[in-house]
């Protein structure tokens, strides 16, 4: 496993420190990993002959790390990325996975689902998609890698639409924890919700005609929606960030509160902000659109639940 090194308060390495306590004491307290698990903070000796890599990192830094990752793979070697997010290039919006694909010339499936990192951490049961693109054999044998008695994995060959539920449920969870600031209840709630949904995949089959409505009722789309929407950290800091009157902004609020996590649903409704407005669609998605403009401070946080012709 590569480590994005830091040192720690005491002074010792993060990845020291997870091989000798067999634990992530910043991350992932609490929870002892498998022994096989070798924290490795040199990326190029992490992928020495690997066959499957798996992508785990926030969006932000995927990039670069690609960047660094060229002409270092063994031939062959099969890719999947559990990253909720996207770039948005000169040319358009690319999925993380055709990133990956693209810079590195791998096969790229993804796979996204109700997956709050800390419930699976203890075992409890939950249920995740993979995302695939024509090679079925290849999906099957992520599912079979990733499947455990408490974990059930299913396949879908609809990369685009399972990476795209992973990617646009966090701005909706950001307009979940808007409404959860400004005290309003659970039928608010639902309301931004199914909104949300319904925003995720006319976008989604916007970009990608492709798309397919299936894929909104797997794990990846409407449960992965619920269960961020409710337990999230997109959630948990637009509440405070709403409770604040939106006087203290994202950046300041996810250091105090994620401590070295990172949000995602943020940069994303800045990503497809973009998207929308060189297109010309941002009337077509309300709740996509009023979500970043209230992380930047053009609008309060009350707009959320503010009626526009387009949010039917
Ligand atoms: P996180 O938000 O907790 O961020 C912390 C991680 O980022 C640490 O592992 C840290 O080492 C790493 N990091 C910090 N600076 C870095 C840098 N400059 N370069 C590279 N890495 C750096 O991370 P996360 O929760 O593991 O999220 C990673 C991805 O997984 C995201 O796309 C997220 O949406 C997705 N995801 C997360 C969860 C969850 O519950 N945490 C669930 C499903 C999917
Ligand atoms: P948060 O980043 O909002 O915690 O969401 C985690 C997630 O993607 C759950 O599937």
């Amino acid at each position: 496993m590569w480590v994005f090194e830091e040192i720690l308060p005491t002074g010792k390495k993060l990845s020291e420190s997870i091989n000798e306590q067999n634990e992530n004491c910043k991350y992932l307290p609490g929870i002892k990993l498998g022994k096989n698990v070798i924290a490795d903070p040199d990326l190029e000796s992490a992928v020495k002959d690997a066959n499957m890599l798996v992508f785990v990192t926030p969006h932000q830094f995927v990039e670069g790390i690609c960047k660094k990752l060229v002409g270092k793979l063994r031939p062959g070697a099969e890719a999947i990325s559990l990253i909720k997010g996207m770039e948005v290039k000169m040319e358009g919006p690319c999925m993380i996975s055709k990133l990956i694909a693209d810079t590195l010339g791998v096969n790229c499936c993804v796979l996204m689902g109700a997956n709050i990192a800390n419930e699976i951490a203890v075992e409890e049961f939950s249920e995740a998609t993979i995302g695939y693109r024509k090679d079925k054999e290849v999906a099957n044998r992520w599912a079979q890698l990733f499947t455990t008695p408490y974990f059930l994995v299913s396949i879908a060959e609809d990369i685009e639409g399972v990476e795209l539920c992973g990617t646009l449920k966090n701005i909706v969870a950001i307009a979940a924890g808007l409404v959860d600031g400004l005290d309003m209840g659970n039928n608010t709630k639902a309301a931004i919700m199914r909104i949300g949904l319904r925003e995720m995949r006319a976008f989604s089959k916007l970009l990608f005609p492709s798309v397919r409505d299936n894929t909104f009722f797997e794990s990846c789309g409407v449960a992965d929606l619920i269960t961020t929407c409710l337990g999230g950290r997109n959630r948990r800091v637009a509440e405070a960030f709403a409770r604040n009157g939106g006087k203290r902004s994202f950046d300041d609020l996810e250091a105090e509160m994620l401590r070295g996590q990172k949000l995602q649903g943020v940069s994303t409704a800045r990503e497809v902000y973009e998207v929308l407005t060189y297109r010309g669609w941002q009337e077509l998605f309300p709740l996509l659109s009023t979500v970043h403009e209230i992380c930047i401070g053009q609008l309060p946080p009350t707009s959320i639940v503010e009626y526009k012709s387009g949010s039917k």
